[in-house]
């Protein structure tokens, strides 16, 4: 089971368009795929048609009340994608976390005692726009982190927080943590555009996915249905790029294994 934290302390780079998109690619490519919501607004939540104020019990009670994780989980009506879902009570976490010992291995454990998790290939993780306890827990559990950001500058400049963020959950919590870059809402047009991708690649090299995200709008309409883009739209440019993403990714975790397996046996 591979855990994936996407994350990145601005709002608006797609996190949670990517978390629903990426879901969507990997049952489509047969895993089984557990989502959770860890932003107090709850648009992971939403985008996967559930109703946050109507729900009785969410991800807060798994980091505040030690709430089983699979106790929380629910269904969506895309088959073998199932949601923790978030409601404003995360906003109770991000406060009340620091003061407990250890926090920051909550989910990490959490996600531990889960036997029934076994049924997940994936697991992914949706960040808030923030670089608090509730991130350091996803990027505590995870193997993996995802930064999406826009060939932007300010996006671009903004990784800095997150890349000195990884490095501290690597010396302290979690020294096998990996990244990725990921751009999104590239638009090939934008000259700016062009010209910051070819500065990330530079910047981030290996470290940046080759898959890019280009701007497309049905990505907002398949928000609004409550579906990931692979479902509602499979043969939009962005299904097929978040399709492209997902073999990308299993690849690089194949290729890992590879290695783990052959440095076992050296
Ligand atoms: N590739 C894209 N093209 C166009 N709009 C996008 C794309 N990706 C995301 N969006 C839109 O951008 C907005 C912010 O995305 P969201 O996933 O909520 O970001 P975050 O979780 O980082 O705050 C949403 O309205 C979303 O529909
Ligand atoms: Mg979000």
């Amino acid at each position: 089971m591979q855990v994936i934290a996407i994350a990145n302390e601005k709002g608006g780079v797609a996190k949670t368009t990517t978390v629903i998109s990426l879901a969507g690619a990997l049952v489509q490519a047969g895993y089984g795929v557990l989502a959770i919501d860890l932003d107090a607004q709850a648009n992971l939540t939403l985008g996967l048609g559930l109703q946050p104020a109507r729900l009785r019990r969410s991800v807060a009670d798994v980091l505040l009340n030690s709430a089983a994780l699979l106790s929380v989980s629910r269904e969506t009506s895309v088959s073998g994608l199932d949601v923790v879902p978030a409601n404003a009570d995360m906003g109770l976490a991000e406060r009340f976390l620091p003061v407990r010992q250890n926090y920051e291995y909550i989910l990490q454990n959490a996600l531990r005692d889960s036997p029934g998790l076994a049924a997940y290939h994936y697991v992914l993780l949706d960040c808030p726009p923030s670089l608090g306890a509730v991130t350091t827990n996803a990027l505590t559990a995870a193997n993996l982190v995802i930064a999406p950001t826009q060939p932007e500058y300010f996006s671009a400049y903004g990784l800095r927080s997150l890349m000195a963020t990884i490095r501290r959950v690597r010396s302290q919590s979690n020294a096998a943590l990996s990244y990725y870059v990921l751009i999104t809402m590239m638009d090939r047009r934008n000259r700016i555009h062009r010209t910051l991708c070819e500065q990330l690649q530079v910047t981030f090299g290996e470290g940046l996915l080759k898959t890019i995200i280009e701007v497309d709008t049905k990505l907002r309409e398949s928000t609004v249905a409550g579906m990931p883009i692979t479902h509602y739209f499979p043969k939009s440019r962005s299904a097929m790029q978040y399709t492209a993403l997902a073999q990308e990714l299993v690849n690089h975790v194949q290729e890992k294994a590879a290695v783990e397996i052959s440095s076992q046996s050296d």
